[in-house]
């Protein structure tokens, strides 16, 4: 089959290569011995494959491997009693190995696709609508009527929490760097957007009557004091990741004078090996798409063989939405 592997820790421009390799058996290292195959027809792309390719992100497979976390195509085969069976059309999670015309996920983590959803939308469905309920909901506690602040909001996981936080009964305050990001994050269903600048923290509390409830933070950096100084007294900061490049410091008698609390939100620490919390989230999330509010926002997409090209739209902070690679005609 078609792939892509990384090769060595050189950076986006040149760690990958074109390859033709064998196809996976159908046996997931979360589930030895059992996985679901996967004809891929769309992959999704995200910040940890940028990341990959300089030896960078937490989980670091031996050289050399193919990225590429979650995909979106038809059941080739899977195991006895799993919920998707062979022709199924389906979004499943391999954790690697998804920038290939064929990919092997744990049962648990391959949920059937609705119609409502196409392959390039189902390519962006899991890590991040699953990152975005586990980081609002289990994490979070986020209820109805509560005004949640989303940083980075118009890329893959802030599109993600803009409507995972509207199906909830939230609003929403979108926090981005430019306007045409705006109008993405708008598109997505947010209810206010504010840009970033030096006063982007009295724009949200003025738009939130003092305070937001939450902030969902992906970004990092050192635009986290102002987060916390933009929560009402038992606010919460959920912390998701570290996208602007540093990761910040916290000086705790803030959160004593505020009353306020910053959470840690890691969905792949905590879900995977736990089938039943994935079948909840999956259900969740499908009764979300059932209702309208879910549909995955894709940006650019790009045929398998330009994967590099997909990691710069990222890694150049261009990426809108879900990036994601077209790996066979749909
Ligand atoms: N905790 C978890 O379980 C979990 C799960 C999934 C993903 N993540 C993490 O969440 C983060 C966001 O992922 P994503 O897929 O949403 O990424 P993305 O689509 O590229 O969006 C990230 C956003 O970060 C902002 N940003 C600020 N500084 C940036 C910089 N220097 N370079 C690039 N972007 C910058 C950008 O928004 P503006 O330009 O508007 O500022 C961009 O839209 C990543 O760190 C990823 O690893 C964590």
């Amino acid at each position: 089959m078609r792939a892509i592997e990384i090769v060595d820790e050189t950076g986006p421009d040149t760690a990958l290569r074109e390859v033709d390799v064998p196809e996976p058996e159908p046996s997931h290292p979360l589930t030895p011995g059992e996985g679901v195959l996967v004809d891929v027809h769309a992959a999704g792309v995200s910040f940890p494959e940028v990341l990959q390719t300089r030896g960078a992100y937490q989980v670091k497979p031996e050289l050399p491997f193919i990225p590429g976390s979650e995909v979106a195509g038809t059941v080739r085969s899977a195991p006895a009693g799993a919920p998707v069976g062979a022709g199924d059309r389906v979004a499943a999670f391999c954790a690697l190995g998804g920038f290939a015309e064929v990919a092997v996920a744990p049962e648990y983590l391959t949920f059937a696709l609705p119609d409502a959803l196409d392959f390039a939308q189902g390519a962006g469905l899991i890590l991040n609508y699953h990152t975005a309920y586990f980081s609002l909901v289990t994490r979070g506690r986020l209820t109805a009527g509560e005004t949640v602040l989303v940083h980075g909001a118009a890329g893959g996981v802030g599109t993600a929490v803009l409507q995972v936080a509207k199906a909830l009964g939230a609003s929403t305050i979108a926090l981005v760097s430019s306007d045409a990001k705006g109008e993405v994050a708008k598109d997505a269903g947010a209810d206010r957007v504010v840009l970033l600048s030096d006063t982007w923290k009295d724009e949200v509390k003025e738009l939130s009557d003092g305070g937001v409830d939450l902030v969902l933070d992906p970004v990092g950096g050192d635009r986290f004091t102002d987060s916390l100084r933009s929560l009402r007294p038992n606010g919460r900061v959920v912390v998701v990741g570290f996208t602007g490049g540093s990761i910040p410091e916290v000086r705790v008698n803030r959160l004593l004078l505020g009353n306020t609390e910053v959470i840690g939100a890691g969905w792949g620490a905590y879900v995977l090996g736990r089938p039943e919390i994935n079948r909840e989230i999956g259900a969740a999330i499908a009764q979300m798409i059932a209702d309208g509010f879910v549909r995955p926002v894709v940006g650019e997409r790009f045929p398998l063989e330009r994967a590099v090209a997909a990691l710069h739209a990222i890694d150049e902070r261009r990426a809108t939405g879900k990036v994601v690679l077209d790996v066979r005609p749909a």
